[in-house]
């Protein structure tokens, strides 16, 4: 069933678990995670970058996800990952998105509240909740992560936007890691217990299983996935015989790999058994 971002973390609260969040790219990674979620009766959100709602592609894939959810026996929310302004918000709501992200992390923070106000406002007319960040979560090619979001700032943010979920910047970035993270966890649980928002984990592909589990134990509520949903899918199609040439014979494996790294991160992030 399709459901709110909202509705979808307070089960996690509820349940001391986090809901694992995977970009999607085309119907072949959407089936992959949808099968996954229906064989560990697990909610999950499904969710697409800004880019594909600037360009085209989020046209194409929204219905698939919008038909996959709805006829799904387990919640599935759909969101807009990273929103970069107004335009994709509207467009992705227009598409049937379930969840915005606004990132205006990058921004001074008062620049960033008064951009994601406008949107929770945009948003909450229509009963889509939204997820906004504080600490800018960038790529693991940066030259520095930059400073850990701290208490106060997350306080202050989420008590003057009003957002449903929070990205906060605790030792994580987007893309491979060259070395391993170190998640500050105790930052995790401190602001877990300070602001009313559900807490949302960037980058979740490659953080060693014992650093995601503790994390969730400290309060993280959603979890993102992106590169490593790429790489299941990728490296099957690489491996696939060129001899295949009808294409949905050909994407078989890859759909069936995408659906394996599904179900491994349902199960470490303890969401399995919990539609
Ligand atoms: P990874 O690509 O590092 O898994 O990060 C995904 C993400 O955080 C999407 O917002």
């Amino acid at each position: 069933m399709l459901v709110g971002l909202k509705e979808i973390l307070d089960m996690a609260e509820a349940g001391g678990f986090a809901v694992p969040a995977f970009n999607v790219y085309n119907m072949e990674t959407v089936m992959g995670i949808v099968e996954a979620a229906e064989e560990a009766k697990a909610p999950v959100i499904i969710q697409s970058y800004s880019r594909l709602f600037t360009n085209k592609e989020g046209y194409y894939v929204s219905p698939i996800v919008l038909a996959a959810a709805k006829a799904a026996s387990v919640p599935i929310c759909f969101h807009l990952d990273h929103g970069a302004g107004k335009a994709e918000a509207t467009k992705a709501l227009r598409w049937g998105a379930t969840g915005i992200m606004i990132d205006k992390s990058a921004c001074e923070l008062d620049e960033n509240i008064a951009y994601t106000k406008d949107i929770v406002e945009m948003c909450g007319a229509v009963g889509v909740a939204v997820e906004g960040e504080i600490g800018h979560v960038g790529s693991v090619n940066d030259e520095s992560m930059g400073e850990f979001t701290t208490v106060d700032e997350a306080k202050t943010y989420v008590d003057a936007t009003g957002v449903a979920a929070l990205a906060i910047l605790v030792g994580t970035a987007h893309g491979r890691y060259k070395k391993k993270p170190n998640l500050d966890i105790q930052r995790i649980a401190d602001i877990h217990s300070a602001v009313s928002a559900h807490l949302v984990l960037h980058g979740g592909s490659g953080v060693p299983d014992d650093q995601i589990q503790a994390a969730v134990k400290a309060g993280i509520r959603k979890i993102n996935f992106g590169t490593d949903v790429c790489y299941s899918f990728l490296d099957k199609v690489f491996e696939t015989s060129r001899d295949l040439i009808a294409i949905d014979l050909f994407m078989k494996d890859a759909i069936e790999n995408v659906k394996k790294f599904g179900l491994e991160k349902i199960r470490l992030l303890g969401a399995e058994n919990k539609a």
